[in-house]
């Protein structure tokens, strides 16, 4: 399979400059990152190449692993790690407090609500005790949209699966403090986004 074969996001393309950004500043002191639902992979490749003083580490449910492998082979530098099968309500494939670093993009909106509140679990368990958190996506302020777009993109969610859905920033940060973690950074990001930066 070629690099044109792979499955691709535009969305992908057009937010990895600005996260990166964020990332250099949250992640750099950090030694090994931890991606959650790494998806087409092509984060996973950008910001290992652009952070080099860190390995990579993707995942994501076991059916996305095989197209992730390839990306990972052909675009992959030395410091990405083979990506494992990681879904968020099953046992996680790695130690304690292994990693310092945990990333996740476009995910908890996918997610059932069941399942974010398993990811922070799984956060409290393999965070180490100085790691770092950052989460990307929309997110919603006490109930209220953030714009239109975002509005019509939870109908539009919720019509594909109704489990799925924006969710609040307040229960986030509940869940997030309550796996022994504060925020440190509510970054704007473009397209009605955010990218949530917690630590220990
Ligand atoms: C919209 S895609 C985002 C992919 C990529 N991070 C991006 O920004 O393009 C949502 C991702 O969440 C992952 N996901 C959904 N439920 C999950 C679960 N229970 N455990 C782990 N990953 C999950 C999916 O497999 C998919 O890769």
């Amino acid at each position: 399979m070629s690099l044109s074969q792979l499955p691709f996001s535009q969305s992908c393309e057009n937010n990895k400059a600005p996260i990166l950004a964020v990332l250099q500043q949250s992640f750099r002191t950090t030694r090994q990152v931890l991606e959650i639902g790494s998806g087409t992979g092509q984060h996973a490749v950008f910001f290992a190449a652009h952070l080099p003083h860190l390995t990579w580490c993707p995942s994501d449910q076991p059916r996305f692993i095989a197209p992730l492998e390839k990306r990972i082979a052909l675009q992959g530098g030395d410091n990405i790690a083979p990506p494992v099968s990681l879904d968020v309500t099953a046992p996680w494939p790695l130690a304690q407090g292994e990693v310092d670093g945990i990333f996740s993009a476009n995910t908890l909106h996918i997610m059932s609500e069941a399942m974010v509140t398993d990811f922070f679990r799984g956060v409290d368990r393999h965070l180490s005790e100085t790691g770092s958190l950052c989460v990307y996506g929309p997110f919603n302020y006490n109930n209220q949209y953030t714009s239109d777009s975002n509005r019509q993109f939870d109908i539009w969610l919720k019509h594909r699966n109704i489990h799925s859905g924006i969710r609040d920033i307040e229960w986030i940060m509940d869940l997030a403090n309550t796996a022994g973690l504060s925020l440190e950074a509510d970054h704007a990001m473009p397209a009605n986004n955010r990218l949530l930066h917690f630590s220990r």
